[in-house]
């Protein structure tokens, strides 16, 4: 997952491969609750993992409901209508779908409670849920702005032969909310009057649908009013799966419809939702194919290629897919003519006011974007020359960031800063990786920075922390030149045989788990880190035979989203074209003195001058050698960091790399 303060996609181009969508963030939170508002155990497959989901289980826990989680699968030990607990202080976050329904079942079921959440969280309307539930004699307080969370939950007294009435046209969330706790109540028929017409209604069909897995059938009569029958009563299903988020499936299908081919593949397949998904979202594919996409649908997967190009723009209504048709205004950018998305006033009650936030950032992308109060109508730049770049910011909203990570395909292959892209961890919490691993760009558009310089410079530690904190990959490739000379060691050959040392560079089985190298299966991340395991890289390093082996296996770490990368010739001979090279340096007491500090921490001893000797020794080698010796590259920028702490030099080096951007 991206912990950055900012992601820069570079410009992509083609798309390709399978994605394995995580499970439905709405069917996950309902389902959750429901298990726990059961009688019985409920063994939850698929669930989605994110923060929203988190939310949801620890409030759960804290009501004293059992949780065990177990990768995807989550067991639920029901409370059967009884809470564990009266009084607690829960924590919502930012999950809407969370606060409405644990706000109407709490508020039913009696108790001293307290939820509150993020501060947008309290900017999001619940009046209308709060005076559905005062309705019935709920003891319901404000505790901040009237009609908005954070809220204080006491005992009132029931009246539950009253009329319940409740708005429909500001969130169906309270509608569902409502739906899912009535039935702990429904001693006699209830029966819900819906106020206004009744938005997002695929939501409610959602509800519906999972209620009768857990035993309740609720009569309907058109979308106005609602019945749960008198004795109705939740029941665990035993098991139950989740489907993949239809909501999340949309990035990839206009993923599909945007991108050219990729090499060897064919368009993009998406496992996890499909014909016969039951999420209202599903219907983005109708929208995406009027858009031009081509799309393919089974039960449970779809597949996706471009069709018509440019894609078709297109005046639609999107009360029926929420969420999704956010994404149809990024496939704007890429229609003829202006596409007009109407009925979305949910939009700005969202974790953003979604209408205004998309408009700011489409506009800043160069598109010329209409906002109305329930509408946006989206014109793209008219030519490549207007497009343009900037930081897009995401309003802590997950829909923005995945939504914007398209806008790479522009036409001015201009490269996309997603600032805060951590957001995404609300549905979907590895978006970006698994955008990555579908996507490609032109190598020589993936950036790199190079970090080339002597034994103990502090490189490899700049490089690691430079690339965590631009959420690139990091390539140590001394680490190579050490595993060649283990691996030839442990095969017998001699490390001056340039041509054997070779052959076992070409075949090295090696992989990285996190910080960890293996070699074939073994860990050998300690046993290539000694003195003379570093001696014995310097040797092997010094044959051109070895170095030209292990090219194609260094250029090969240049993928997606970017890659800093730290050695000796990074900078001179295996990128020469990186946007960033620097040679960092420091006195070789200053490098001798660190070394001895790493040995004597570890245990080792070992004398400052035997270090140092040995440290200049491996320097004349490396600076001497006729193969790609150790020297600063043409234009690399010089880095001194004998006087220098890490956090000063890593400051430095993203400072740089800043002014190479075009942001
Ligand atoms: O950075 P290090 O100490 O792990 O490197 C071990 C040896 O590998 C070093 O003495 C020289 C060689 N090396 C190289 O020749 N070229 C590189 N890009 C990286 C390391």
């Amino acid at each position: 997952m991206f912990e950055v303060e900012y992601l820069d996609i570079p410009p992509l181009k083609d798309a390709g491969g399978t994605v394995r969508l995580p499970g439905s963030k709405s069917i996950s939170n309902r389902v959750l609750l429901l298990a726990a508002l059961s009688r019985g155990t409920t063994i939850v497959h698929d669930v989605l993992a994110s923060d929203d989901t988190a939310v949801m289980l620890t409030a759960l826990e804290q009501l004293g409901c059992s949780v065990q989680k177990n990768d995807d699968t989550v067991t639920i030990g029901g409370l059967g209508g009884k809470l564990g607990t009266k009084k607690a202080s829960l924590f919502m976050g930012n999950a809407g779908t969370a606060m409405r329904p644990l706000t109407a079942a709490l508020a039913l079921l009696g108790g001293n409670f307290e939820l509150s959440g993020v501060a947008r969280m309290h900017e999001r309307p619940i009046g209308d849920l709060v005076d559905a539930l005062r309705q019935l004699g709920c003891g319901i307080d404000y505790l901040g702005t009237p009609d908005f969370p954070p809220l204080r939950l006491y005992p009132g007294n029931l009246k539950l032969d009253a009329p319940i009435c409740v708005r429909g046209d500001i969130s169906s969330q309270f509608l569902t909310a409502l739906l899912m706790a009535l039935p702990l109540v429904a001693h006699e028929d209830m029966c819900i009057e819906v106020v206004g017409e009744l938005i997002s209604r695929p939501y409610i069909e959602i509800t519906l649908n999972l209620l009768a897995r857990f035993g309740i059938q609720v009569r309907r009569e058109g979308w106005q009013r609602f019945t749960i029958p008198a004795g109705s009563q939740y029941q665990s299903p035993g098991h139950i799966h989740v489907e993949g988020d239809a909501s999340s499936a949309s990035y990839f299908i206009a993923l599909g419809a945007i991108a050219g081919c990729r090499r060897g593949q064919n368009g993009i397949e998406i496992i996890g939702v499909g014909s016969e998904s039951i999420q209202g979202d599903i219907r983005f594919v109708e929208a995406a194919r009027m858009m031009g996409a081509q799309i393919d649908s089974a039960p449970n997967s779809l597949h996706i290629s471009r069709g018509s190009w440019p894609l078709k723009a297109i005046d639609l209504d999107c009360n029926h897919i929420p969420d999704a048709a956010m994404t149809l205004a990024i496939m704007a950018l890429y229609a003829e003519g202006t596409t007009v998305l109407r009925n979305i006033a949910s939009w700005r009650v969202k974790e953003t006011d979604r209408i205004a936030a998309m408009a700011c950032e489409l506009r800043k992308l160069g598109a010329t974007v209409d906002e109305g109060t329930d509408c946006i109508k989206i014109t793209p730049p008219a030519t490549q020359l207007e497009w343009k770049t900037a930081p897009i910011h995401t309003y802590d909203d997950h829909r923005v960031a995945m939504c914007f990570s398209l806008a790479a395909f522009n036409p001015a292959r201009l490269p996309i800063r997603i600032l805060d892209p951590k957001c995404v961890a609300k549905t979907f919490p590895d978006y970006f990786e698994v955008l990555f691993a579908v996507t490609e760009a032109a190598p020589a558009s993936i950036p790199v920075i190079c970090i080339d310089g002597p034994t103990a410079s502090g490189k490899g530690t700049l490089a690691a922390q430079v690339a965590h904190q631009l959420g690139y990959h990091y390539l140590d490739s001394g680490a190579l030149y050490r595993l060649t000379a283990f691996a030839a060691a442990r095969a017998g050959v001699g490390l001056d045989d340039a041509a054997g040392v070779a052959r076992v560079a070409r075949d090295l089985p090696i992989s990285f788990k996190g910080d960890r190298i293996f070699l074939g299966l073994e860990d050998v991340s300690d046993a290539i880190r000694t003195e003379a395991s570093g001696m014995a890289a310097s040797r092997v390093s010094a044959h051109t035979e070895v170095r030209t082996a292990l090219l194609a296996l260094q250029h090969s770490f240049r993928s997606l989203p970017g890659l800093v990368a730290d050695g000796r010739d990074m900078g001179s001979v295996i990128f020469p074209d990186a946007s960033l090279k620097i040679y960092l340096t420091a006195s070789a007491l200053h490098r001798a003195q660190r070394r001895h500090k790493q040995l004597i921490s570890k245990g080792i001893s070992a004398t400052l001058q035997n270090i140092q000797h040995d440290l200049e020794a491996r320097d004349t080698r490396d600076i001497s050698r006729r193969s790609a010796p150790l020297k600063p590259a043409d234009d690399a920028l010089l880095l001194d960091n004998s006087d220098l702490s890490i956090e000063k030099s890593v400051i430095q080096v993203v400072d740089w790399w800043q002014g190479t951007r075009p942001f």
